[in-house]
């Protein structure tokens, strides 16, 4: 594995632990019968998704990470595989927490653009590193 790789996914397991602080957020708020959270389905929805897609998209990260050594890509493609594939689960999260941050907020403000950025860089990370790895 390339001495990027491995960093990048270093930098990946170092920023778990934030997904589980996220984590023991929303269940500090079940427990708490935070009406901010409990009472607001817009809110719950949002907070629900940014942790899920934080947790979820750095693990699919990883196995990005495994793979993008072996593709038939230029050293300047296997980077920007490496960076969509680290930013996505820091941009959506990022996109569905702040777009929503008062307590009474009904929908999400313009923060909620960073939930498209995102979903971008994760498509355009998979779909180079699927054909660079067709290409191989
Ligand atoms: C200490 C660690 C963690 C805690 C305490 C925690 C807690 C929670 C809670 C309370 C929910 C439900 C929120 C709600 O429905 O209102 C949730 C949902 C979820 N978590 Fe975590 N989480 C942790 C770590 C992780 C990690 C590491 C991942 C992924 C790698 C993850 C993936 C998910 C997913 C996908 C959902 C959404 C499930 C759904 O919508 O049905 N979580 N988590």
């Amino acid at each position: 594995m390339s001495t990027a790789s491995l960093t990048t996914a270093a930098i990946l397991l170092i920023a778990l632990p934030t997904v589980e602080i996220g984590g023991l957020a929303l269940l500090s708020m079940i427990k708490r019968r935070d009406p901010g959270y409990m009472d607001n389905p817009v809110r719950q929805n949002l907070f629900r998704a940014g942790h899920a897609h934080a947790g979820v998209w750095i693990v699919l990260a990883l196995v990005g990470m495994l793979l993008v050594d072996q593709a038939a890509l230029s050293d300047g493609l296997k980077m920007l595989v490496r960076v969509g594939f680290a930013v996505a689960p820091i941009l959506m999260p990022l996109g569905f927490f702040l777009s929503v941050v008062p307590a009474r907020a009904d929908r999400p403000n313009g923060v909620i653009s960073l939930v498209y950025v995102g979903g971008l860089a994760l498509a355009l990370a998979t779909v180079t590193l699927g054909v660079g790895l067709l290409l191989a």
